[in-house]
């Protein structure tokens, strides 16, 4: 089997982070996104990627390289202008040939990966494989796609639907699918949405109408799709969760450690600096003295922390923090300074970011 790694789009929810780069390279738990989707499909035993490239490639082509890095064969793919999941789909079709695939679309995390689905893929002769994961939250449904089942296979799916019985189904679908070649033939078929997108859903919705077997399956960890600010935030909580405790860099006399804690080489934790795990720190960073590091926060490579407290917050890297407040629940970009100015402004304050700023609060 092959796979398709989806890694174009706008990313416009994810602005202003998406303004300086693809939102792809946005690190939860200090790595980039896109390298989560594309272990999966390697421990899944699938070697030979296409990666779909966009408007914004920044860093991907740099981060993933020909692949051998991560033991696979990668073929970049150009989509100039993001015009739908099927339409990226749609121009892989000389890459994919007559094989079957995945797709995966490089903003998407799943705990347990895609191993035994593929597997299972490979040994029937259905048109497809839906991955879909459930959802008791009737109003968080309405944000995906929704499937409906009958007698063990996919018979409607509806993007973002609104009608009660349109979302009676608690299953919505995960950004990973297994298909052969026949959905090309469906994706020719297609007309664009109302919002100039070739989408997937409709594309599944053709072969379903073909009569077609398209046949569901559930994940039973989580999953998230890190469109949005809040949910990058939320992935880099899930996948700090599980965390090993590695400490590479230098820690000084009266530091505490609690939890699990990773600490790169070329660090210092100075003096006095308390850090609740679980919390991840790059490499070449200077932390304290006397700094606060709360729980589910990841701070990347070359960043100064000199005063102040921090927790569930990415912090990019290459990044000054010198602040009297409490930090939380917040992206911070690259080359970014946090400044205090002494004022007594209520804690808590929040931020989301992008690349090059400076703030003086
Ligand atoms: P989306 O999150 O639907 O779109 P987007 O990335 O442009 O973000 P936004 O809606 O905030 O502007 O994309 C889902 C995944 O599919 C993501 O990994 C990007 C990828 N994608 C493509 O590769 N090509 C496309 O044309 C589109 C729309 C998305």
């Amino acid at each position: 089997m092959k796979g398709l790694l989806l890694a174009g789009g706008q990313g416009t929810r994810l602005r202003p982070l998406t303004y300086t780069g693809n939102k792809h390279m946005l690190p939860v738990a200090n790595k980039p996104i896109i390298h989560y989707g594309l272990e999966q499909l390697k421990n899944a035993g699938i070697t030979e990627i296409g990666v779909i490239l966009g408007p914004m490639k920044e860093g991907i082509e740099e981060t993933i390289g020909d692949g051998s890095r991560f033991g696979v064969r990668v073929k970049y793919i150009d989509q100039p202008e993001p015009k739908g999941i099927a339409h990226a789909i749609g121009i892989a079709e000389d890459f994919i040939g007559c094989d079957p695939f995945v797709v995966y679309l490089g903003d998407n995390l799943l705990k347990n990966g895609i191993k035994p689905f593929v597997e299972e893929f490979e040994k029937v002769t259905w048109d497809e494989l839906l991955l879909l994961s459930r959802i008791d939250d009737i109003t968080k449904r309405m944000r995906f796609g929704v499937a409906h089942l009958k007698n063990g296979e996919v018979i409607r799916v509806i993007e973002k639907p609104e009608k009660p019985e349109e979302i009676a189904s608690d299953l919505v679908m995960v950004g990973i699918y297994m298909f052969r070649s026949r959905i090309f033939e469906a994706i020719k078929e297609l007309k664009p949405s109302w919002r100039n997108e070739l989408e997937i859903t409709d594309a599944i919705q053709k072969l379903i109408d073909w009569g077609y077997k398209v046949v569901p399956r559930v994940t039973k960890g989580w999953w998230k799709d890190t469109g949005k600010p809040e949910n990058l935030l939320e992935a880099n909580q899930l996948v700090l969760s599980d965390l090993k405790p590695d400490v590479r860099g230098v820690i000084e006399d009266e530091v505490t450690i609690r939890g699990n804690v990773s600490i790169d080489k070329g660090t210092i934790i100075r003096k006095g600096s308390s850090i609740r795990g679980p919390v991840i720190i790059g490499e070449n960073c200077d932390i304290g003295p006397n700094v606060y590091i709360g729980p589910y926060t990841s701070i990347g490579d070359n960043s100064v922390i000199s005063k102040g407290e921090i927790e569930q917050s990415i912090v990019i890297g290459d990044t000054v923090i010198e602040c009297e407040k409490r930090i939380v629940d917040s992206i911070i970009g690259r080359y970014t300074k946090i400044i205090s100015n002494n004022n007594n402004l209520p804690k808590g304050t929040k931020f989301l970011v992008g690349d090059s700023c400076f703030l003086s609060i």
